[in-house]
């Protein structure tokens, strides 16, 4: 089997499989295509090379139509099939199967801060229990580094004041390597580690000790020690209170001030709380300050995931309810 070859990494994914046989299909295709082309250059080379001063020079041919659509068609359908195969694969690759298990993974120069969602924190380790699809959420402290992680065939930049997601569904126990994929300066090199892979019920073991506060309790704690439940009160509905409610926000479409909509997701969140008058929500002033450099990535996931926790919109789509959780 080819997999067999030492050419590739471990596949130790679901997704692994998937992505060495279209890698395969690219390279047997150019093999097959390089091969082909010199062939021919060096048959019709030798066969129809001028043997003799006496030898006639042959007439120009101006064209053949069958020749032409033949050889535009066929790469045509190889090139639409290959577009089609990878299309389909990135999309299986960018969107987190429902109930996938939430991970917060935090660059920094130079190591990776991951934490769990019962709070559990690791750093340059990533503990996950095979057959379960994780979803990680990753941004930067500082500048550009990659999450890379070969034998599960995952790669993804995680860039500065943006959330980035990624999922994988491991396959095996065991340990792979972990890698920053993004120069990140001088320590880039050593910026990596393990994922280690566990049996479901030694990740759950592994899982429950140690935990200290949850996501969600530590960003209960700094809403309050920020003062935002001064102007984020949930009272009731009819009270008027300075800043929007929280119940029901996550997932909800905001009307914005000045026309427009957003979805309340990560992105959004994260904006209002650096920058609160990027966008305002509909009938309430933008009065509110800016809590730039007064957190950091950790603590702003932290501040999300209580932001979650504070209630789901209807209309939000699954995967956010089982974010909410
Ligand atoms: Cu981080 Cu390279």
């Amino acid at each position: 089997m080819w997999s067999d070859l030492p050419l590739w990494p471990d596949q130790a994914s679901t997704s692994a499989a998937q992505v060495d046989a279209l890698y395969l299909f690219l390279i047997g295709l150019t093999i097959f295509l390089t091969a082909l082309i010199c062939g021919l250059v060096t048959f019709f080379a030798v066969r129809y090379r001028r043997r003799g001063p006496g030898d006639p020079v042959p007439e120009a041919i101006e064209g053949n139509t069958r020749l032409e659509i033949l050889w535009t068609v066929i790469p045509f359908c190889i090139v639409m099939g290959l577009f089609v195969w990878s299309a389909a694969l990135y999309v299986h690759l960018s969107r987190p199967p429902d109930g996938a298990m939430q991970v917060n993974v935090v660059g920094k120069r130079w190591m990776w801060k991951l934490q769990h969602l019962n709070g559990r924190r690791e750093i340059n380790e990533l503990h996950v229990p095979a057959g379960s699809a994780v979803e990680l959420t990753l941004t930067s402290e500082d500048v550009i580094h990659s999450f890379y992680v070969p034998a599960f065939r995952v790669k993804a930049d995680v860039v500065p004041g943006r959330y980035t997601s990624m999922w994988f569904r491991a396959t095996r126990p065991g340990t792979y390597h972990l890698f920053c994929a993004e120069y990140c300066g001088t320590k880039h090199s050593g910026m990596g580690g393990s994922v280690i892979v566990m049996e479901p019920a030694a990740f759950q073991a592994w899982l429950g000790g140690d935990t200290g506060e949850s996501l969600v309790e530590a960003g209960t704690r700094l809403f309050g020690e920020l003062g935002c439940a001064t102007c984020h009160v949930d009272a009731a509905a009819d009270s008027p209170s300075r800043g929007p409610k929280l119940a029901g926000l996550w997932g909800s479409e905001v009307t914005l001030h000045g026309g427009g909509t957003v979805t309340a997701d990560e992105a959004y969140v994260r904006e209002s709380i650096l920058d609160p008058t990027a966008k305002i929500t509909e009938g309430y002033p933008g009065v509110m300050p800016t809590f730039r450099g007064l957190m950091n990535e950790e603590q702003m996931l932290q501040l999300i995931a209580y932001v979650k926790s504070r209630g789901v919109a209807e209309s939000a789509p699954p995967a956010r309810k089982e974010a909410a959780q």
